[in-house]
């Protein structure tokens, strides 16, 4: 797609100016041409820097481009994922209870029914009180057990739809290896009453096995013997064998499939714990959310199509405009999380340095991704997104309906938002900011020298996404909209999304150091980790 002719002229066209202010003006249809609705979502994107033509030749490049195909693709369940010879179908785990889905001449719907009605039968049990702990007491915590995508997804769901809460069993996740999460989860907790799952495809991961590890001998402190061990630990792995060896029982492991890769699976059981919370019905509703995007993904024509829209602006701004970040800001506290979620998603699937033929990339491709909860962020980071020479093309996103009594505090809440991105399109100039000290009764002098610390450049580009309300079939639209969104750039780009070789090195490496952390091995590695071992060494001793 780099080297086509199209792309060419888009390079030729980022490289002339373009004013946000004078397109608005010029263009009292802006607004109502760059908007795009799917799913109840509403998308502006009018406060982006494309201008007709170059909106034109970006949608060519869609055309050009192979997302058509690659999305049939992954429908039929080929083996998009190359390195690993693995089908990508997680559009499966939400689609309609009544399609047919056979993948190698097998129908998975009755295995996918089946894990739903197992999830099913246990939230009844946790909620009615009816499953016993070993010493006879109904279940009050559950602890969560796992990392990336088999932690990421449920707990940002969980907050997200903290609102729907219906269950009485308290959810604790824990997933960093840093041994005060375990130590900080269980210090309340009473075994008796605490249900542990253990959440990990491959049941294989340091971290998860150390944790499982640690709140297992919790267990075994607090005097429970294996068969109450037995009674309080399930799993959500395809690794039977594995989650067997642990002690965990064939009937308290939920399934997980090859072809779910970890950051696209809190649509599998790894949703247990949204479940749980909200009821089997909910969950069913945040399904719905994500099956109808998919809809809209698989069926929009491409100018319509809000993931095809997105992933475009994204390649716009990073290949053609360098920008290297992207800004995820929910206007809503309870998706705070959704930054470090679309971190895992976007940055793990297209952060690559070869396409799928493994042959070295010359363009840069995912962003990187960072936000936070606003308006939290005006106060620390929006500084820079408003005056610094770096470029951050920001996602404003913001429920208009809130379940809080707040009103007043909402409708202030959106009023930044909506400020914000006023303020990033159109800037402050030199003019207006000086107008704005000589009305404080500053002197000319004065003002000609505080004005240019008061100018915003403007022509900072947004999107801005409304959702009707942050309920869980809008949550399952929106995930599955920035998750389709980076398949379309993986498409564009031509890079394998589903794999994620580059996060091996770094754990393979650890292995030899913690020997010699632990005294099994002598230090021999470069100078600068060997010195930093022995300083840590010494402090930790000390
Ligand atoms: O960080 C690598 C990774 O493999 C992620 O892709 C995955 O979500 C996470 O580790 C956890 O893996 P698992 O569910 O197998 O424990």
């Amino acid at each position: 797609m780099m080297s086509s002719a199209v792309w060419a002229e888009l390079k030729q066209l980022a490289q002339q100016p373009l004013s946000l202010r004078q397109e608005f003006a010029a263009d009292p249809k802006r607004a109502e041409k760059f908007q795009v609705n799917a799913c109840g979502i509403h998308l502006d994107f009018a406060k982006n820097l494309i201008t007709d033509s170059i909106w034109q030749k970006l949608l060519e490049l869609a055309k050009q481009s192979q997302i058509q195909s690659k999305m049939q693709q992954m429908l039929n369940g080929d083996k998009i994922n190359n390195t690993e010879q693995r089908a990508v179908w997680h559009m499966a785990l939400r689609a309609d209870s009544k399609t047919p889905l056979v993948l190698d001449g097998v129908d998975l719907q009755p295995e996918i029914q089946a894990c739903h009605a197992r999830m099913a039968e246990l939230i009844g049990q946790l909620h009615q009180g009816e499953y016993k702990g070993y010493q006879g007491d109904a279940i009050t915590d559950l602890i969560w057990i796992g990392i990336g995508g088999s932690l990421l997804g449920p707990q940002m769901a969980c907050e997200a739809l903290a609102p729907f809460n219906q269950s009485p069993v308290r959810i604790h996740f824990a997933g960093n290896i840093d041994g005060a999460v375990v130590s900080d989860v269980v210090k309340n907790l009473d075994p008796a009453t605490t249900l542990v799952f253990v959440a990990s495809k491959s049941f294989g991961t340091e971290e998860t096995k150390q944790n499982a590890l640690a709140v297992r001998q919790w267990f075994t402190d607090k005097g429970a013997d294996k068969a109450a061990i037995a009674q309080h630990f399930w799993a959500t792995s395809s690794n039977i064998k594995a989650a067997a060896e642990f002690g965990i029982v064939a009937e308290h492991i939920l399934p997980m499939w090859d072809w779910v890769g970890g950051r696209y699976s809190l649509w599998s059981a790894i949703g247990f714990p949204v479940a749980l919370q909200l009821g089997m019905q909910q969950f069913q509703q945040l399904l719905k959310g994500a099956r109808d995007m998919d809809q809209h993904f698989i069926h929009a024509p491409l100018e319509q199509n809000m993931p095809v829209i997105l992933a475009l602006l994204g390649v716009w701004y990073i290949n053609a405009k360098g920008c290297q970040a992207q800004a995820l800001l929910p206007y809503s506290h309870y998706l705070r999380f959704l930054p470090s979620y679309v971190q895992q998603l976007d940055m793990e699937s297209n952060g690559k340095g070869v396409d799928v033929d493994g042959k070295p990339l010359t363009d840069a491709t995912a962003p990187v991704i960072w936000g936070d909860a606003g308006t939290n962020g005006q106060h620390a980071y929006h500084q820079l997104l408003h005056q610094s020479v770096l470029a951050v093309p920001s996602d404003f996103i913001l429920p208009a309906k809130v379940s809080h009594e707040l009103k007043d505090h909402h409708h202030r809440l959106a009023a930044h938002c909506f400020a914000q991105t006023q303020a990033l399109m159109q800037g402050k100039t030199f003019d207006e900011a000086k107008a704005e000290v000589l009305a404080t009764g500053a002197s000319e002098a004065e003002a000609i020298a505080l004005a240019p610390h008061k100018v915003s450049p403007g022509n900072k580009p947004s999107n801005t996404l409304l959702l009707p309300e942050l309920s869980p079939y809008y949550l399952g639209a929106l995930i599955a909209l920035y998750e389709q969104k980076v398949f379309c750039q993986g498409v564009l780009w031509n890079i394998n999304s589903f794999d994620q070789w580059g996060v091996e090195l770094g754990k393979q490496l650890s292995t030899p150091i913690y020997q010699v952390l632990s005294d099994q091995q002598k230090n021999s590695f470069d100078a600068s980790t060997q010195a930093l071992i022995a300083k840590f060494k010494q402090l930790n001793l000390g």
